[in-house]
């Protein structure tokens, strides 16, 4: 393997951009169907994965949101949480903010405390194991009104002691962050931290939206700030963390080719950019996988992928005594490589 592609896969690092319900691999699906009675419509684990060919998000979100319906029971949800954090301990992660979308759930007539209940038991879980430190991000689905985001919020305020920030989600054009300014206020209100997907496949006023009415301090995706030079300047001069997704961008044809992403040009303009996986059952590869294909088409440098490593433990929730000792084991990390 070339050299830096090794290094960046050794780094320990913290992945910020992750939706529990994308990581539903296909032989887990075929298992999870068979659990429960319920015939899939592709022949076989192949097929299925085959069918993971998108041609924008909506075409992804389709075969995503179908893909859910296996997921019924606590035990599922554990199965699925527990499969990822396997991938994760594999690629050197120290830290996970994981998103879930309880309305995707519920709708279908889960328990909110299902949903829940089985994907922090297998957070909880590789913390002792692992050391793997954790937030659980809640997120509304954007295509579905204001009013069901409010009315997902008093459910879960039960919840609430266990879920540590908000997102926003799914698809993007036409939804844009204003609709959700109200339930944003709420949730920053009740203290919970936010986030929200912009600028994936919106324009670059859905980052300004964002930033501005929902008041979130770091953006998911956020690639396409680089068509307005203002938003970059106040990217960088406010150093908000973008959590970019590059196999996601070239799966959904955000870019033609991952020789093509801005990824590398953002970084070297000062923004704080990380690497994450998205939805990496669908998209072909978890975090190192994603370091991989930036150091194979864009080129990263050592120096480069040591800087995104850190950022990827600089933006996330974690307070400072557990942030400084993972930048310290990066430094630990490094330091070992370079002696190797
Ligand atoms: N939900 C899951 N993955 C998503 C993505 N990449 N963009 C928007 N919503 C999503
Ligand atoms: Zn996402």
């Amino acid at each position: 393997m070339n050299p830096v592609a090794n290094l960046a896969c050794l780094l320990p690092k913290a992945e910020l951009h992750l939706h529990i319900e994308g990581t539903l691999e296909p032989e887990l699906a075929f298992r999870l169907a068979a659990r429960h009675g319920v015939s899939l419509p592709y022949a076989d684990v192949e097929a299925l994965r085959a069918a993971y060919d998108f041609s924008d998000l909506q075409s992804f979100l389709d075969l995503y949101y179908a893909g859910a319906n296996v997921l019924r029971t606590e035990a599922d949800f554990y199965d699925l949480t527990h499969a990822y954090l396997a991938r994760a301990h594999a690629d050197n992660l120290r830290h996970v903010e994981i998103f879930f979308d309880p309305q995707t759930h519920t709708e279908r007539g889960v328990a909110f405390e299902e949903v829940l209940g089985g994907i922090r038991r297998a957070l909880l879980e590789a913390e002792r194991e692992w050391g793997i430190s954790f937030k659980v991000i809640m997120s509304f689905l954007r295509h579905l009104s204001e009013a069901d985001a409010l009315a997902t919020l008093e459910e879960a305020r039960p919840h609430l002691h266990r879920i540590d920030g908000i997102g926003l989600d799914s698809s993007e054009m036409g939804h844009p962050p204003s609709k959700f300014a109200r339930v944003f206020a709420e949730c920053r209100e009740l203290g919970l931290p936010v986030v929200a997907h912009a600028g994936e496949e919106g324009p670059p006023e859905y980052i300004e939206e964002a930033l501005d009415l929902l008041r979130v301090k770091r953006i998911d995706h956020g690639v396409r700030a680089l068509e307005s030079e203002a938003l970059m300047q106040r990217l960088v001069d406010e150093q908000i963390p973008l959590t970019v997704c590059p196999l996601s961008n070239v799966k959904l044809k955000v870019y033609d080719d991952m020789s093509m992403h801005s990824l590398r040009k953002m970084l070297a303009r000062g923004v704080k950019v990380t690497i994450n996986s998205d939805d990496p059952a669908y998209f072909g590869g978890y975090v190192n996988a994603n370091f991989v294909a930036c150091v194979e088409s864009l080129g990263l440098t050592e120096a480069e992928v040591i800087k995104l490593a850190r950022n990827s433990i600089e933006a996330s929730w974690l307070d400072s005594a557990r942030r400084d000792a993972l930048l310290a084991a990066i430094d630990d990390t490094v330091e070992e490589w370079r002696a190797r």
